[in-house]
C-alpha cells in the first residue's frame, strides 16, 4: 500500500490548509472525508430526514438507504491537485462548504451503519497512490496502520476567530458569539457519538495551533512527516 499521513480534529483547527499544502509538496491525492460526511448530510436535509435545529430524531436505517443510493466517486483534478468528489455524475459544488452543512454532516455522523457505508470508499483511496486524509477518525477508525498521525487542535475561541476572519474577508457578516456556540455544539456531537468519536489515535502527534500561523503549522506537520 502507499503512504497515508492523517489529519484529524476539530472543525476550524487548520486542517484544511495544512492538508492540501502537503499533498501539494508530496505529490500525494488528498482524501476530504469531511465532504462526505458533508454530501450525506446536505441530502439528508434536502429529504427531510433531518433540520437544521437537529430537534428531529433521526430514521438512520433511512440515512442509510439514502447513503448507499447515492453513487460517490472520487475523482483527481490534475488542475486544481485536488481529488473532486462526483456524486451521481455531477461534482458537488461550493454549497456542501457551509457551516449549516457541516452541522447536517455531524447529525448523520454519529450513525455507525452510515460510517460503515462510507469506509470502504475511504480505505481503497489508498490503494491507488499516496494520501493525506483530513477528518475525525482517520487516525483511529480508516487508516488506523498509518505513517503519520497528526491530530491538529486550537481552543474554540481561537477556531471561532478564525471562521470570522475567514467570513469576512469572503465579504460576509459573522457574529463571533453565535459561530462560538456552533462550534461548541459540533465539537460535542463530534467528541461524544459513540462510534468513531472525535479523538487523537494513540499513536497521533498533538499539535494545538491557537497560536500559531498556518506557515507555522505546515512547517511543524512537514517536520513530522520527515522523522
Ligand atoms: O471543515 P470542518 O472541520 O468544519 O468540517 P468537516 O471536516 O468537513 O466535517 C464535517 C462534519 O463531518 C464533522 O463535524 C463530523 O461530524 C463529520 N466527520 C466525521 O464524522 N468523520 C470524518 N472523518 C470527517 C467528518
Amino acid at each position: 500500500r502507499f503512504p497515508v499521513i492523517c489529519i484529524d480534529g476539530p472543525s476550524g483547527a487548520g486542517k484544511g490548509t495544512v492538508t492540501w499544502r502537503l499533498a501539494q509538496a508530496l505529490g500525494y491525492q488528498l482524501l476530504d472525508s469531511g465532504a462526505l460526511y458533508r454530501i450525506v448530510g446536505l441530502k439528508a436535509f434536502e429529504a427531510g430526514l433531518i433540520t437544521a435545529d437537529a430537534s428531529q430524531v433521526i430514521d438512520e436505517m433511512a440515512v442509510l438507504a439514502l447513503t448507499q443510493s447515492l453513487k460517490i466517486a472520487f475523482v483527481p483534478n490534475n488542475a486544481s491537485g485536488r481529488v473532486d468528489i462526483i456524486v451521481n455524475s455531477e461534482a458537488i459544488g461550493e454549497q456542501v462548504r457551509n457551516e449549516a452543512v457541516g452541522g447536517y454532516a455531524s447529525q448523520i455522523a454519529v450513525f455507525p451503519k452510515v460510517r460503515q457505508a462510507l469506509l470502504k470508499l475511504q480505505q481503497d483511496m489508498a490503494s491507488r497512490s499516496g494520501l493525506v486524509a483530513d477528518g475525525r477518525d482517520m487516525g483511529t477508525v480508516v487508516f488506523p496502520d498509518a505513517d503519520v498521525k497528526v491530530f491538529l487542535t486550537a481552543s474554540a475561541e481561537a477556531r471561532a476567530e478564525r471562521r470570522v476572519t475567514q467570513l469576512l474577508n469572503a465579504g460576509q457578516t459573522a457574529d463571533f458569539e453565535a459561530i462560538l456556540v456552533t462550534i461548541k455544539e459540533r465539537d460535542d456531537r463530534d467528541e461524544n457519538r459513540s462510534t468513531a468519536p472525535s479523538k487523537p489515535a494513540a499513536d497521533a502527534l498533538l499539535l494545538d495551533s491557537s497560536n500559531l500561523d498556518a506557515d507555522a503549522v505546515y512547517k511543524q506537520v512537514k517536520q513530522y512527516c520527515q522523522d
